[in-house]
């Protein structure tokens, strides 16, 4: 290293006495970069010249440094080029803060955690014309942010002054919009001005992230095809049920390898899930077939041999047989895997999930924690040291992750903005807005473990610079955001019914959501390992009435503290506002935000007791209970009414995504119902079916409405397939002596079809059948929920929004029938409807065991029912409120 020590010397000799550019070759960009920001504070400090200053590298932990005087030389040392650049980083800063040159230093620093990456979706909230989830090709149309090269420079720039080393950059299929292929000229999906335009910002971003020690990593989705390419070959652009063909393995193969060839030194970050079914043989072959001989041929072509990384996501794919696989053929893998869901609820995630993440941690390679969507932070300010700290170390000691990969905060989908409405339609950028969020992770995802008295100070003294105000009014601050930053996470992990963006906690919650969770796909493991051990609101009832010791987390200190310490912290940012004299409008916002996040609390608080109060009335059928509910609810549409009338000045939605994935507590097909002005009508109207249900109650002395269920109308069909007439004591499979032990009304005399149990454990099933007039097929899924991630070997899995997106291309996302059939033996079915138009069609499932039970007409189960056949069944009073 002595040579660069020289070459170092020299340059910064010229450089303090010229104060000018290096323009020398023997220094490489990301080194420069380094000196050059000692060169600013020389300049701006207008220092003496030709200090005693030492830079060398030695060899040491990666990306550490030392700063310290000996002799009186000031040493400045990287262990690696990206060392160095840190260690000028700090020195500057240092002397920044000594007004000169420091007259003591002595720092020793390396990270623990080894890549700490935050991540850009080229995504947007709602589809684009004629095209479907994940589909974005890169055009200055769509993402006009994506060309504007100050805007680069400022996200860099944030990234390495928190010392961020990896920039992740989502996406459906990028590959059409960055390389062409000889053997697929039509498959390009932008024009060629786009196309040039796109190379020269791809090798602008690569370029100047390299100079700051941040690695690019390109993620895509498996298997999407362009759209030209799709139409090309009368082919949908991606489809779960399709499986691998030597076509898509070969367009895909080609991609990979045109894409490594021009840019290699780009990583890769691959999903085998949402658009091919992850788990399974498939996402094996995909990724040792297609994709690593895909990097190998790219590299082969330019005569490469330093492999780019490649990233395996553990999301909708059996993550560690994939990589068991895979090993042996590549060297430079690494795994990814979600903290919390799409959600921000608990610092040290337990059973199957950290299972999950322990298992790939052990492998060896270097396993990241992926800090995914916050679909319950959406979309006010967030940013609890506290909280973030936890999560860090319980991402190192309980998950074993090396590595992080932060989202943003909040409207990943909207990125470059935040989702607030500021006056004059400006629109403020997440990177500015939440730079406490992104500071806090990068702070220790470096180092986790740190004194908690000094990090309050350091806090402290950030926010009191951020606000220009005293030290005390900085920790109050502080406080604000450790007390509201409890709101979110504790209110999704005990209420929620998924981890997933499939909800958005900020919008409420439908009564039925709060009293029959299982009916909207609760996702347990939301419960099992996002939380800590406790109790749901429907267990704590039960368990009130049976009597019983409840356990952990429970519903009401929770809901009594969150509301009482978020209301404090909201009061007390109102009298702080003198005091503040840098951001003022800032502070304005993020006061507003704390009053909302007490709003919040108070919400959830009442229509929970609300919701207690209805469920003791189930168990107990006192009216009394009803009339106490109805109060309370009253009061929750009170509260939900000044939650409107805040964020009706201060945010255009709350949440990002905008599409028909999003089912909690509303459907957000065509952006419907993101902000909560649109929601509150729906709950006014929840409130008065409930007002009428209690009235009618009371004059009518039966107290259920429980109707006698007629048959489905049944339509016809012309098909191939066995049919049997369905009943209790049937034989539903055609090679097993299984028997229907119940079944629904509506269902019996239904024609369903005989299928072959242990063909469905093997093979996809594919019903080919036409029809004259639109029609629903009744696909019966065993109630058997497993874990997001894992593999189910026997039973088709019920359509899982959390891990496909096109879960709900036919209707068939919600279970229609409820508990509706029982074989001896085997979890209930649920009735799920898949929607067809007249003419030829083909229903796909993939590998697992269902049943289908028919073909009625469309008009046909349009609302959510009930058959109850399932053992410990509870009654259902859901019509209480619709
Ligand atoms: N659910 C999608 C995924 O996990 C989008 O975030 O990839």
């Amino acid at each position: 290293m002595k040579y660069l020590l020289i070459i170092l010397l020299t340059f910064f000799v010229q450089q303090v006495q010229s104060q000018i550019g290096f323009g020398d070759k023997a220094i490489t960009p990301r080194i420069k970069f380094g000196l050059d920001k000692i060169a600013e504070v020389q300049k701006e400090l207008k220092l003496k010249k030709n200090p005693k200053l030492n830079f060398d590298i030695v060899n040491g932990k990666a990306e550490g440094f030392s700063i310290f005087i000996k002799n009186g030389i000031t040493n400045i040392v990287g262990n690696d080029e990206t060392g160095f650049l840190y260690a000028c980083m700090e020195y500057a800063a240092q002397m920044r803060k000594a007004k000169g040159y420091p007259k003591t230093i002595n720092i020793k620093d390396a990270p623990e955690m080894v890549l700490r990456g935050q991540c850009i979706g080229l995504q947007k909230p709602t589809y684009l014309p004629g095209r479907t989830v994940y589909e974005y090709p890169y055009t200055p149309e769509t993402f006009p942010w994506f060309y504007d090269k100050k805007l680069w420079l400022q996200v860099l720039d944030s990234m390495v002054n928190n010392r961020m080393n990896s920039l992740y950059l989502w996406n459906g299929h990028p590959f059409a919009s960055l390389v062409k292929l000889p053997d697929y000229p039509f498959a390009v999906e932008v024009d060629d001005a786009t196309f040039k335009r796109n190379e020269d910002i791809y090798n602008f971003i690569t370029t100047e992230a390299d100079k700051r020690g941040i690695w690019v990593i390109q993620m895509f989705y498996n298997i999407i095809v362009s759209k030209p390419f799709a139409e090309h070959y009368n082919i949908k652009t991606q489809e779960r049920e399709r499986g691998i063909t030597p076509l898509l393995a070969d367009y895909t193969q080609k991609s990979i390898e045109a894409f490594v060839a021009k840019y290699p030194n780009v990583g890769l970050m691959v999903c085998l899930g949402e658009a091919m079914q992850g788990v399974g043989q498939d996402d094996i072959e995909w990724f040792t077939k297609t994709i690593i001989p895909g990097v190998k041929a790219g590299l082969k072509k330019i005569n490469k041999t330093t492999e780019p990384p490649i990233v395996l996501r553990a999301h909708d794919t059996d993550a560690p047989s994939v990589m068991d696989a895979a090993l042996p053929l590549y060297k430079n893998l690494y795994t990814e895997a979600k903290f919390n869901g799409e959600a921000l609820t608990y610092a040290t995630p337990r059973g199957d999930w950290k299972k999950l993440h322990n298992k790939l941690s052990d492998l060896g390679s270097v396993h990241i924690a992926n800090v995914h969507l916050m679909s319950n932070l959406e979309p006010f300010r967030y940013g609890s040291p506290k909280f973030i700290q936890e999560c860090v170390i319980g991402m190192v000691d309980s998950l074993k992750a090396k590595a992080l990969h932060l989202y943003p905060q909040a409207s990943y989908w909207d990125w470059p903005y935040s989702a607030d409405s500021v006056a004059g339609g400006k629109r403020l950028l997440q990177i500015e807005r939440d730079w406490i969020w992104y500071k806090a992770w990068a702070r220790y995802a470096w180092k986790p473990k740190r004194n908690r008295t000094e990090e309050v100070k350091y806090w402290t003294n950030e926010l009191a610079n951020y606000y220009g105000c005293d030290a005390k009014t900085g920790k109050s601050i502080l406080d604000a955001y450790e007390t509201s930053g409890e709101v979110a996470p504790k209110l999704l992990r005990r209420f929620g019914i998924t981890d997933g963006n499939r909800q958005t906690l900020t919008l409420g919650m439908l009564m039925t959501q709060l009293i029959n969770p299982y009916r909207y796909g609760l996702f347990t493991l939301l419960y099992d390992a996002e939380a800590p051990v406790g109790e749901s609101l429907v267990e704590y009832v039960e368990k009130e009435i049976k009597k019983e010791k409840h356990i952990g987390e429970t519903p009401f200190p929770l809901l009594e503290q969150l509301s009482d310490s978020s209301s404090k912290a909201a009061f007390l940012m109102d009298s702080l506002f003198k005091k503040i004299s840098r951001n003022k409008d800032e502070f304005v916002r993020f006061r507003s935000d704390m009053f909302t996040y007490w709003n919040l609390a108070s919400l959830y608080r009442v229509k929970i007791m609300a919701a207690t109060y209805v469920l003791k009335y189930k168990y107990t059928n006192d009216l009394r209970y009803l009339d106490i509910a109805k109060r309370l609810q009253q009061q929750s549409v009170s509260s939900y009414k000044s939650l409107v009338s805040i964020t009706t000045k201060t945010y255009l939605y709350a949440n990002s995504m905008q599409t028909q994935q999003r089912k909690i507590p509303m459907r957000g097909f065509n952006g419907a119902y993101k902000h909560w002005k649109e929601m509150l009508p729906v709950y006014e109207k929840e409130l008065e079916i409930f007002t009428k249900r209690i009235d009618s109650l009371k004059n009518v002395t039966i107290s259920s409405t429980n109707n006698v269920p007629v048959k489905l109308n049944e339509t016809s069909v012309n098909l191939k397939n066995k049919v049997v007439l369905l009943n209790t004591n049937v034989e539903i499979f055609s090679d097993t002596s299984l028997k229907i032990t119940s079944i629904a009304p509506q269902l019996k005399g239904l024609l369903g079809l005989e299928l072959a149990f242990k063909n469905m454990l093997t093979n996809k099933t594919n019903i080919v059948f036409s029809n004259d007039d639109s029609l629903k097929v009744l696909v019966g899924y065993f109630n058997n929920p497993v874990a997001a991630f894992s593999t189910d070997t026997i039973f088709l899995k019920q359509p899982t929004l959390e891990i496909n997106a096109a879960a709900d291309d036919y209707g068939q996302a919600e279970a229609k029938i409820l508990n509706a059939l029982v074989i001896q033996g085997l979890p209930p079915i649920n009735v799920h409807t898949y929607n067809f138009k007249p003419g030829n069609n083909t229903l796909k499932l993939e590998k697992g065991v269902c049943l289908i039970l028919g073909f009625v007409k469309d008009t046909e189960l349009i609302k959510v029912v009930d058959a109850k056949l399932a053992e410990g069944k509870y009654k259902n009073i859901d019509w209480l409120f619709e």
